[in-house]
């Protein structure tokens, strides 16, 4: 598990207490609620999203734990709500190595399951009282996922004319959930509003680079390896950079196109789509990127920040750009 890695050493023992805390928000009257919070919280995940929220915490050693932890609590629930939606969206079986709620439990019990999460995560906050702009932030994640989620499934295979809308896409997607990770962060550390502004930035930076990354393995890795379906995307009418790429400025255009605009593609022809992306030098392509934007991620860290927490960020950074999971 990612929590294990050094780079998240300074804020080990708040992860611990994450789980706990996880598996007590799942706790409904109704028991299938509980045994499906259980079945998604105990199936792992990076938890890359409260660990950014909490590294950043730490950049203040007075703040009061139980003040802390329902805010990562919120993060990773609206974060497991959202891919119990996505997986209901993409048809998918497998997530994290298990079978996925829909899989489990058919679409209707995962999309209110789902709807469950969220409105856990948002009671918390409630309860907690962080102050509107916190509320603000954690309401927008939601409102950027369904935009993003909705964009992507309307405009579902068909090549966009642009690189642009599949950065909007992604932005919307993960890379602005990964920026408020980091800023509520940030805020709840009290930082300078300059500190806070460099710290969602980073953010931003590194979700645009996450989103890339999967959309890469997507294509490249195998499904027993990144615990979900591989080569989904393409299946599922999800056009990624790699794909975007190959298409402009790749052989076999047209008939990748034609692939990919055929809802009802064979196996064979799904195959022969990924091989034309990798064919092509859209992989390296869309790798470069990756380090375009990590490398902006790591110059923006403030300098103000403790040395263990900049330190850690910039291994996070460094494992996104070289995961295979
Ligand atoms: C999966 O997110 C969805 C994307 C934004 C690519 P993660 O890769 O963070 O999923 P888990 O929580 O580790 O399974
Ligand atoms: C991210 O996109 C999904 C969400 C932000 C909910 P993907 O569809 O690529 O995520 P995976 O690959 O299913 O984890
Ligand atoms: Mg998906
Ligand atoms: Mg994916």
């Amino acid at each position: 598990m990612l929590t294990k890695n050094k780079m998240f050493f300074i804020i080990k023992k708040d992860l611990s207490s994450l789980e706990n805390l996880l598996h007590e928000t799942v706790t409904s009257p109704v028991d299938l609620i509980t045994d499906i919070g259980n079945h998604l919280i105990s199936s792992g995940g990076k938890r890359i999203r409260p660990a950014l929220y909490l590294l950043a915490t730490k950049s203040n050693p007075n703040l009061d734990k139980d003040y802390v932890m329902p805010l990562a609590m919120a993060l990773e629930m609206i974060h497991t709500a959202s891919l119990v939606h996505d997986d209901v969206l993409d048809n998918a079986t497998t997530r994290r190595g298990s079978a996925t709620a829909n899989a489990k439990w058919g679409n209707n019990i995962a999309v209110l399951t789902g709807d469950y999460l969220f409105a856990k995560a948002f009671a918390a906050i409630a309860k907690n009282d962080y102050g509107t702009r916190i509320s603000e932030r954690l309401a927008t994640i939601v409102c950027d996922l369904s935009e993003g989620e909705i964009l992507q499934n309307h405009f579902g295979y068909t090549i966009p004319d642009s690189i642009d809308i599949y950065y909007e896409r992604i932005a919307k997607k993960t890379a602005n959930f990964i920026a408020t990770s980091c800023e509520i962060g940030a805020i709840v550390a009290k930082l300078s509003a300059k500190e806070i502004d460099a710290l969602r930035e980073y953010g931003y930076c590194i979700g645009m680079a996450f989103q890339i990354v999967d959309d890469i393995l997507d294509l490249t890795s195998d499904s027993k390896k990144i615990g979900k379906p591989a080569g989904n995307d393409i299946l599922q009418g999800v056009i990624t950079l790699p794909v975007i790429h190959a298409y402009k400025h790749g052989e076999n255009s047209e008939e990748l196109k034609n692939i990919i605009e055929n809802r009802q593609m064979s196996l064979e022809e799904l195959n022969r789509a990924i091989n034309i992306v990798k064919n092509s030098n859209s992989i390296d392509f869309a790798r470069q990127t990756v380090t375009e934007f990590l490398n902006r991620a790591k110059n923006i860290l403030p300098d103000s920040l403790p040395q263990s927490v900049r330190t850690s960020f910039i291994e996070i950074a460094d494992f996104i750009g070289s995961r295979d999971y």
